[in-house]
């Protein structure tokens, strides 16, 4: 049986978390898609950074294009980052060159999304991105598979695993957001630029993208309304518990009258359901369709090992033959969606 071949651009956080899957799991990997799966090259900054797992036995490319582009490359495992960038550029160069695609990019395709999924179509490729939502939790193939026969009606969540554990320490500790933002940036929790956690960026990106799933639309990043938790004092924490609500970067799009609305933004939710009750850094996504109801699904948004899961989810579909595009749908008849906010009298 042929192996399928990756290459990784990108050993940081979550590229040595696929590594070590690789290594670690080849047996299982075999057995479950019926060949062998293999690294043959990867490439990163700094070539002599110990990264604390082996590549021996992987070549090793300075510049990610010229990774994407080997001979010995099937997929094209991107895990740089970046919504420009080496991350584009690589990206690109893979789809031209007759690879799929596998990363966790969310900042990427919440710009870029359309654009890469139609050359992907065109050139018969795909562009597959379990890790770029809510990490660990399968959310997009639970929409784009397990809910396929729904019209979906709501979807929602947390998204942003940073501003939970900001929201929660406020408000287990009763200490002001500076104090806490300050703390998550020295646990090393906050993205390079804080900004895209905290100013509910990240968050935004995610939801566009299973918004753009779920109604069968053009990513539409643009036209999320966006508030971060910058401004959340512990008194609003306080008036909200006294009235039986916590405070959560919640996210929410659903399909109105009025058209898509996409909505990312800090909620008062319950402080007894689901979302109420999410606790640190924890994800937890919504799904509400026509005929399955509501599923909750929860776990951890980031990480080593549960964002390595996810990218290693679609390196399984890849080598199990699956041949599904980007967002569930041709990406060729994904329509602008009229947003709801434009539209608004
Ligand atoms: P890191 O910052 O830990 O790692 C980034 C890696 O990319 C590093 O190995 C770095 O090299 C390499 N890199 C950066 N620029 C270049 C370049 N120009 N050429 C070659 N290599 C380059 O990032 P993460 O692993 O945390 O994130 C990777 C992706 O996964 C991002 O898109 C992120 O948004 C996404 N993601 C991350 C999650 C997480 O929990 N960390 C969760 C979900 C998604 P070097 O090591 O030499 O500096
Ligand atoms: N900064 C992100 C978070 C990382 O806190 O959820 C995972 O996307």
């Amino acid at each position: 049986t042929q192996p399928l071949r990756l290459g990784i651009a990108g050993l940081g956080t979550v590229g040595t978390g696929v590594v070590k899957i690789v290594r670690q799991k080849a047996n299982l990997l075999a057995a479950r898609t019926g060949r062998p799966i293999q690294i043959t090259a990867v490439s990163a900054r700094n070539r002599d950074k110990d990264r604390g797992v082996s590549l021996k036995g992987y070549a090793w490319e300075d510049d990610p294009v010229k990774l994407a582009m080997r001979d010995d490359v099937d997929v094209f495992v991107e895990l740089m980052g970046g919504a420009d960038g080496p991350a584009k550029a690589a990206t690109e160069a893979a789809l031209a060159a007759g690879k799929d695609v596998v990363t966790a990019n969310k900042a990427m395709l919440a710009i870029h999304g359309q654009e890469l999924a139609e050359s992907a179509e065109e050139l018969g490729r795909v562009i597959r991105f379990e890790a770029a939502v809510a990490g660990g939790i399968p959310v997009v193939k639970a929409l784009t598979e397990g809910l396929a026969g729904n019209e979906i009606t709501r979807v929602m969540g947390v998204m942003n695993g940073t501003c939970n554990y900001i929201l929660t320490r406020m408000e287990d500790s009763g200490l002001p957001y500076d104090q806490i933002f300050d703390e998550a940036h020295q646990l090393g929790y906050l993205e390079a630029d804080p900004n895209l956690d905290v100013g509910g960026i990240d968050a935004g990106h995610k939801l566009s993208l299973l918004a753009s799933i779920a109604y069968g639309t053009q990513v539409d990043f643009g036209n999320v309304e966006l508030e971060g938790i910058q401004k959340i004092s512990i008194q609003d924490i306080r008036t909200a518990a006294a009235m039986g609500f916590r405070i959560k970067l919640l996210g929410v799009a659903q399909m109105t009258g009025r058209g898509l609305e996409q909505r990312m933004s800090p909620c008062l939710v319950p402080a007894d359901s689901p979302l109420g009750q999410l606790q640190g850094g924890t994800n937890m996504v919504v799904l509400e369709g026509d005929s399955v109801g509501q599923i909750v699904l929860r776990g951890a948004g980031a990480g080593e090992g549960p964002t390595a899961s996810a990218v290693m989810s679609d390196v399984i579909e890849i080598a199990r033959g699956t041949r599904l595009t980007t967002f569930g749908q041709p990406a060729a008849g994904l329509e602008k969606a009229r947003p709801a906010r434009a539209a608004a009298p």
